[in-house]
């Protein structure tokens, strides 16, 4: 394993890839190799077990693959298996959440929403983090748990998700939030309708950005971050199928993607 290596990125379906498409921005000489859950999708109702061996295999899978490094492009898999993950494996295995921290420092309302799965809202990041700031932020918390399972059809707008939003954005708009938290990688794939539904006045951010910077930032302070790759290759693996995969990921992704088809971990 050497600077030109793969950078491994999993979550529990295609929510991943819009913390992927940061990272190819971020990172422009690096090769990805993407691993998309999606048979046993979704990681949010899963116990933490579950979703420690689910991650367990997939990062065995990346590892495999001469990975440098793994994101966990996941608020859920991070919540239930990154400490465990870093205890196994020697690769930097780098976890998000649920973007509280900004979204509490800049609320003028001290109200800020957060959308996301019950696996991350249990979790002890976000029960940290959250205790940080609960004297002076109130924090609303909606589980929006019918985004993930369209994503993962590939429904991204129309009636049925329009109707999604706002069972969960209204009580948000109805607590004076002026930021709203996309706690679920799957989420902002959803964002033109939820910044439609909520409305001036309200922001939405997201971790992505944020994540893909840390990944710079490991690969640049451990000499590991390429430089130099003038045909970089970002390659997607499905445990379920690789067409829908495909699908989304060109339409989502603004570069050329290799599907390598379905494994079954
Ligand atoms: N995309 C995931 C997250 O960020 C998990 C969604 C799910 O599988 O429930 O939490």
């Amino acid at each position: 394993m050497n600077e030109n290596s793969p950078i491994g990125v999993f979550d529990s379906g295609i929510g991943g890839l819009t913390v992927l498409r940061e990272l190819l921005v971020e990172l422009p000489d690096e090769d990805f190799i993407y691993f998309a859950d999606s048979k046993n999708a979704p990681y949010g109702p899963r116990t933490v077990e579950d979703v420690t061996a689910l991650s367990s295999r997939i990062v065995q899978f990346l590892v495999d693959k001469g990975c440098k490094i793994v994101v966990i492009a996941c608020n859920t898999a991070t919540a239930a298996a990154v400490y465990a993950m870093r205890k196994d494996f020697k690769v930097p295995i780098v976890g998000l959440e649920p973007a509280v921290k900004p979204a509490c420092l800049k609320t003028r309302t001290r109200h800020v929403g957060v959308l996301a799965t019950e696996g991350t809202f249990r979790g002890a990041h976000f029960k940290n983090t959250s205790d940080k700031y609960r004297k002076y932020v109130s924090l609303h918390l909606e589980i929006a748990k019918e985004l993930v399972e369209l994503a993962e059809r590939g429904v991204f707008s129309g009636n049925e998700v329009d109707a999604i939003i706002e069972k969960y954005v209204a009580p948000l708009k109805q607590n004076n939030v002026d930021h709203i938290v996309l706690g679920c990688t799957h989420y902002p794939f959803f964002r033109p309708v939820i910044e439609r539904v909520a409305g001036d006045g309200i922001k939405i951010i997201d971790s992505s950005e944020a994540i893909a910077r840390r990944t710079k930032d490991i690969l640049m302070t451990t000499n590991m971050m390429r430089t130099e790759n003038p045909h970089r290759t970002v390659s997607l693996y499905s445990s379920d199928s690789p067409e829908k995969l495909s699908l989304i990921a060109n339409a989502y992704l603004h570069e050329q993607v290799t599907i390598e088809g379905n494994v079954n971990i």
